[in-house]
């Protein structure tokens, strides 16, 4: 029998970054195991009982804290939700104190999301328990890039060799450098598609093709991976307005022709409909995989809190 900790060689999940393939595999692999149990009747097992999970987010989250929170109940595990408003948050002591706090409760797993990159694994340095990054500023979201994988090899039988097109705000996009460090270590070919105000300087040192066209960046893709637009983390105007954008870098029925005739429509979510999206596209039970992306996210966090809590003292 093949122990967790095999599995999973790691303290902490802070990153896809530095993973291998084998480790990749392994976790989609347990995930689709749970997959299977998730749509059983009775879905809860007891491999995490007597563990403590906590969810500490500093951001909103609808998928993230809820997925991560149904895949701790369903694996036996008592599982704290604390929401923290950002406003009323001091940063770095106060994260700190937090994390010393929570320490002193005897936790196995902290569940962090944070405004600013590099605060989980500042946070991960002060505590004993493992720490899971839920999404750090636009550095990483390391659990998004695998149910992405997860859905990916699910409907494609494989992640290598696979053309993927990621599309839209890469720059405030943790989702984006999560899958391209991911596809990449698993050997598919990564396209990023965006406006040039969109795109971080230097993206092409991570192993893509740039692209700021949707009519060359879509064609003969596998996947399209849409993102949204995130007003919230822009100071000024990076986009014109919302009708120009969708017309430039929206994705609609004519753009998708481009992609090959059985491409995937994906999308992190939230999406905003009409402004990266067509509501429709959205929506095609034939093409678009978003809602399977969701069912996806429990079961590898599950996998996620099962390698890095079951049997760890
Ligand atoms: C993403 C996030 O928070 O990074 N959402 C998610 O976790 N599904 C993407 C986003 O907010 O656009």
């Amino acid at each position: 029998m093949i122990m967790e900790t095999e599995i999973f060689p790691h303290r902490h999940l802070l990153g896809i970054q530095g993973l291998s393939p084998v480790e990749i595999e392994s976790l989609l692999d347990l995930a689709d195991s749970y997959v299977a149990l998730n749509r059983e009747a009775d879905k809860k097992r007891g491999v995490l009982r007597g563990r403590t999970v906590i969810n500490l987010f500093f951001e909103n989250s609808t998928r993230t804290r809820t997925s991560f929170e149904l895949a701790g109940k369903r694996l036996g595990a008592d599982v704290i939700n604390m929401q923290v408003a950002t406003s009323s948050v001091n940063k770095g002591e106060t994260l700190i104190d937090t994390a010393v706090t929570l320490n002193a409760m005897h936790l196995d797993v902290l569940v962090v999301r944070h405004p600013d990159s590099g605060a989980v694994k500042l946070l991960a340095e002060k505590v004993n328990c493992a720490v899971i990054n839920g999404g750090d500023g636009t550095h990483e979201h390391p659990t998004q890039a695998l149910l992405d994988a997860l859905t990916i090899r699910r409907r494609k039988g494989r992640l290598s060799g696979l053309r993927v097109a990621i599309c839209g705000d890469i720059l405030h996009s943790r989702v984006a450098r999560s899958n391209i460090h991911l596809l990449n270590i698993m050997g598919a070919e990564v396209r990023v598609v965006a406006p040039r105000t969109l795109l971080p300087t230097g993206i092409e040192a991570l192993g893509v093709d740039v692209h700021h066209d949707m009519r060359t960046g879509l064609r003969d893709v596998d996947i399209v991976m849409m993102l949204r637009v995130q007003n919230e983390r822009m100071s000024g105007n990076f986009v014109p307005s919302t009708r120009e954008y969708f017309h430039f870098f929206g994705l609609d029925y004519n753009k998708l022709a481009l992609a090959k005739p059985d491409a995937l429509i994906m999308h992190p979510g939230p999406m905003n409909r009409g402004f990266e999206i067509d509501s429709d596209v959205a929506d095609d039970v034939e093409r678009s995989v978003i809602r399977e992306q969701v069912e996806m996210g429990v079961a590898v966090r599950m996998a996620v809190l099962d390698v890095l809590a079951r049997g760890k003292s």
